[in-house]
């Protein structure tokens, strides 16, 4: 077989198939699915070379990504490959996560433990590297912090000028802080996050700027190894169920797509079910599963303390549509205090993340108190970034500093005069 046979990368539109794989989106404006030969795949990967691979010292296969490169990009070049390397994220269990969920099992899969902070690295290794491979000088992204850091640092040290979208004074400053010290090119857009979405895929393709959004399908590509990560980490026994935030659609989308490849491949018996968390105040795909609409209708004015998940118009939606009807999964939302509430459950146990992530914990909880999760079932909940990214969000928590929300797990300083007595005071208050 041809090498090139081993990928095409195929419009989810119009059907149009592009070898070689050059393009990031589809002459229509379509998003481009990586269509992997799984009969080729399937004769060259297996569980023992996977295993073997842990144990590598090679930079390229101790990378949570690139161990299993056959099943991201086959045609990737080694020599052009941008790797820190990414992935190897812990799992968690911990007493009080049962507690909180009436769960009798569930695990924490920590993305914040990547390279910038962020799951993100797992989809911009495979997106810089392909920039790299075709020789482009300029990348781009717009960005509700996350993706930006990340951008800015594989770009920076691939060489290559990383130019990001921001929408003005609603981003993280741990984020926008990575953003400028990684030496991007800040571009504050007066608007929202889907503001600064439209006008960076416009400008790419006008600019001849690679656009490393998740409309490229290598970032989905890439952040399709959360899933083959945790299954081997798991043994290849795979959970009931998989939480994860959910924002632009990128991870919702490469899951579904990681689990039924995995399923093709024989790697794991069935699908875990895929649920997919929004914020209430940012929940169009919410409303589009729940209402069973052909179409997503966009959030004008989203609204959410978890800025990362701030996003009204989700380019990915139709990819992670079809996510949770492979899976028969579900979209559920959570409000603001339950983000709050489940994030001072996780850094209590010490695992700790910022706001969006933790609507993943929240969505398990409150889809077992509906009965959609049942209590013996077993449940993994993505963790999508680190708690440093919003430091503010969690102080403010702790002084009961934030507008509408009653901390329940509120954890504030104690101020004393500078004697002994007043210390022991202190220690023995509750
Ligand atoms: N959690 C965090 C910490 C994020 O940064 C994001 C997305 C999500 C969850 C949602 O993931 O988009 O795959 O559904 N952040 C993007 C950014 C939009 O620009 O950093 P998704």
């Amino acid at each position: 077989m041809d090498a090139s046979d081993r990928v095409v990368l195929k419009c989810i539109d119009c059907g149009r198939e592009y070898q070689p794989i050059d393009v990031y989106e589809c002459e229509c404006g379509g998003l481009l699915d990586a269509h992997i030969n799984l009969d080729w795949a399937g004769s060259v990967v297996s569980k023992a070379l996977f295993d073997k691979r842990l144990g590598s010292r090679e930079k390229i296969l101790r990378s949570g990504i690139w161990r299993y490169k056959e099943l991201v990009n086959p045609m990737a070049d080694d020599l052009c490959i941008i790797t820190r390397p990414e992935g190897n994220t812990g799992l968690y269990e911990n007493k009080r996560l049962l507690a909180y969920t009436g769960l009798s099992s569930v695990m924490l899969k920590h993305e914040g433990e990547n390279p910038t902070g962020s799951f993100k690295d797992r989809g911009m290794s495979p997106g810089v590297s392909e920039a790299v491979r075709l020789r482009m000088k300029v990348v781009a992204c717009a960005s509700t912090g996350n993706t930006s850091a990340s951008m800015a640092a594989y770009a920076s040290m691939a060489g290559l000028k990383p130019v990001v979208f921001i929408p003005e004074g609603k981003i993280a400053y741990g984020k926008l802080a990575q953003a400028l010290a990684y030496g991007s090119k800040v571009i504050q857009v007066r608007g929202n996050f889907d503001d600064a979405m439209k006008l960076v895929r416009e400008s790419s393709r006008k600019l001849g700027m690679y656009l490393l959004n998740s409309v490229n399908p290598w970032r989905i590509e890439g952040q399709k190894t959360i899933m083959i990560e945790l299954m081997h980490q798991l043994s290849w026994n795979q959970p009931d169920w998989v939480c994860v935030p959910a924002g632009n659609l990128g991870n919702t989308s490469a899951f579904g797509k990681a689990l039924e490849e995995l399923k093709a491949l024989g790697f794991i018996e069935k699908m875990p079910r895929i649920a997919s968390i929004q914020a209430d105040g940012a929940n169009p795909f919410y409303l589009l599963w729940k209402k069973k609409a052909g179409s997503l209708t966009a959030v004008e004015h989203p609204d959410t303390i978890a800025t990362a998940i701030k996003i009204g118009n989700p380019v990915s939606w139709k990819k992670a549509l079809r996510s949770i009807n492979a899976t028969n999964g579900v979209v559920e939302q959570v409000s603001d205090q339950e983000i709050m509430d489940a994030k001072a459950i996780i850094d209590g146990c010490g695992i700790c993340c910022e706001p969006a992530s933790a609507a993943s914990l929240a969505g398990a909880r409150k889809l077992v108190k509906s009965g959609v999760i049942k209590r013996d079932e077993s449940v993994v909940c993505v963790i999508t970034g680190n708690i440093l990214k919003d430091p503010e969000a969690t102080v403010k928590y702790h002084l009961s500093e934030l507008e509408g929300i009653t901390p329940k797990y509120a954890n504030a300083p104690t101020v004393i005069d500078s004697r002994l007595e007043e210390v022991e005071r202190a220690i023995n208050a509750p």
